[in-house]
């Protein structure tokens, strides 16, 4: 059966706002054609669950596009616990997208897609869109730089209109999943070990005499993962994304990123992943 979408979920996390800006753009896109949007934060608290519960009483013409950053060749666990809550049998049309640094995409696309897939989605489309590397962002010269730009930014505009001219013409669509990720076997079995605790991230410490413990790190935390005892403190559900370091207005909560940039330019270049967006359709 083919079907003419009149509504889509946008579901992301993006706590530096490249994940954010493709939404966007692709909720641009789908407004234009009078289709219906309604997007989830994962970072907002309810947002979630609200979400969920709407995606449970959907009828045909409903689709749905999940958005992540890579984080050490994953996607962050907030989207793939949300895909992991999705009710089962939807049959939803189902279009995955990462953005990604420019070191590695690594397995975050294919695992997103495996997951939606495992809940009967149909995944009929995927994106990689090449970012700034959120890490980097107090480097020179940072991986990523300048993206997503005005190229990319039409390569998505471009995947949301073969996306619908697909589900108004073919009745299954399915994309082939083996094509998301460019890696051989044995060097997804070696990604599939490494997780954000394994991989050796920067600490970060607190400065106690600069912290006025105004909460604004944990107004940014995507996680909801700082509380204040009476310094800022990191629940085990933090992701390391860094806003807390990256926006604390008194510079109080510091890591040590010494190491961090010539790790990632080793990684880029034993990988060799041409840095470039790519869609799937
Ligand atoms: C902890 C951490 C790990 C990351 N790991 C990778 C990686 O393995 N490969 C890569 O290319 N980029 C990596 N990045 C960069 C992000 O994937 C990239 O900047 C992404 O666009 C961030 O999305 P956002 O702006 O929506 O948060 C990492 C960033 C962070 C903070």
């Amino acid at each position: 059966m083919t079907e003419k979408i009149q509504k889509a979920f946008i579901v992301y996390c993006s706590p530096a706002g490249s994940t954010r800006h493709v939404s966007k753009v692709i909720r641009k896109t789908l407004e234009s054609l009078k289709i219906e949007v309604v997007e989830c934060d994962l970072s907002k608290k309810f947002s979630e669950t609200a979400t969920i519960s709407k995606i449970r009483r959907t009828k045909n013409g409903t689709c749905m596009f999940v958005g992540s950053p890579v984080y050490v060749s994953h996607a962050v666990p907030p989207v793939m616990n949300f895909i992991s809550r999705l009710p089962q049998n939807t049959h939803l049309p189902v279009v995955p997208f990462v953005t990604w640094g420019g070191a590695s995409s690594g397995i975050a696309l294919y695992e997103m897609a495996k997951a939606l897939e495992t809940k009967n989605m149909n995944v009929v489309g995927a994106a990689k869109i090449l970012a700034l590397h959120s890490m980097m962002w107090q480097m020179k010269e940072p991986m990523g730089m300048g993206h997503p730009d005005a190229a990319d930014d039409q390569m998505i505009q471009e995947m949301v209109g073969s996306f619908l001219d697909k589900m108004a013409t073919e009745t299954s669509g399915a994309i082939d999943l083996s094509q998301l990720t460019s890696y051989p076997p044995e060097i997804q079995a070696e990604m599939r070990k490494i997780s954000l605790k394994s991989a050796h991230l920067p600490k970060r410490k607190i400065d106690q005499d600069m912290c006025t413990q105004c909460e604004e790190c944990s107004s940014f935390c995507p996680t909801d993962a700082i509380s204040f005892r009476p310094w800022p403190e990191f629940e085990n559900r933090c992701i390391s994304c860094y806003n807390c370091v990256r926006l604390c207005p008194e510079d109080a909560i510091r890591a040590d990123f010494s190491q961090v940039e010539a790790r990632i330019r080793a990684r880029a270049e034993q990988f060799k992943e041409t840095p470039l967006s790519q869609i799937f359709i």
